[in-house]
């Protein structure tokens, strides 16, 4: 099989993108970001990787709080302008109907159908990027987005960011049980 070396580049496969809330200089900010993963199951952890030069930094900071809200499709407009603009020269305090939890300074949006609210933890310095690391403190939804009391990524209907062709892409078919699916496999050195 002929492999081809991309060469010393991110693997960009699709990741889900999301909005990341928090107060920048009393008011809720928001910017678009692909590059957040779970991080720790207990206490759960949360980290997302931004840009330094972004205005929501000095933000996280100072409240040591933000938010990871994943938007819908029908978000998709929004999202991306929220990945365009930045807080620095334009004021995106008012394009959301936010709510707050418990952390009065991790601003979630009220049209996501999954708010992430978390307090800093630590943060990571990475170069030209800064890893916030956040301990989930509540995850919010609403009836409507959950089939027999989970999340059901179905009605959520997530958006995927494709970056070798930047676009957004919806999630497509459930194809097999996870931890299951495994149990059926017939390992010939076993
Ligand atoms: C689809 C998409 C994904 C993005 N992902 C990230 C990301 O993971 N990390 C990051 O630092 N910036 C990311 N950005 C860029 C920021 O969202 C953008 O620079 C934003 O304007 C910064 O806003 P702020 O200056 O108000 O904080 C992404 C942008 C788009 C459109």
């Amino acid at each position: 099989m002929g492999k081809i070396n991309l060469g010393s580049t991110i693997p960009v496969y699709p990741m889900p993108v999301s909005l990341v809330g928090a107060h920048v200089n009393g008011k809720p900010n928001f910017l678009a970001i692909a590059w957040f993963t779970m991080a720790g199951y207990n206490p759960p952890m949360i980290s997302i990787s931004l840009g330094k030069g972004h205005y929501t930094n000095p933000g996280i900071k100072e409240n040591e709080a933000f938010s990871v809200c994943l938007p819908s499709e029908d978000m998709v407009e929004i999202t991306d302008y929220c990945g365009i603009v930045s807080g620095k020269k334009t004021d995106k305090s008012g394009i959301f109907d936010v709510f707050y939890g418990e952390l009065k300074t991790a601003p979630m949006i009220k049209d996501c159908p999954l708010c992430i609210e978390c307090k800093l933890d630590k943060v990571v310095d990475n170069d030209r990027n800064e890893m916030f690391i956040g301990q989930i403190m509540g995850v919010y939804t609403e009836e409507r987005f959950l089939t027999e009391g989970k999340l059901d990524f179905n009605k959520m209907k997530p958006l995927i960011l494709s970056q070798p062709d930047t676009s957004y892409w919806k999630l497509g078919e459930k194809i097999a049980d996870a931890w299951s699916i495994g149990k059926q496999y017939k390992n010939r050195n076993a």
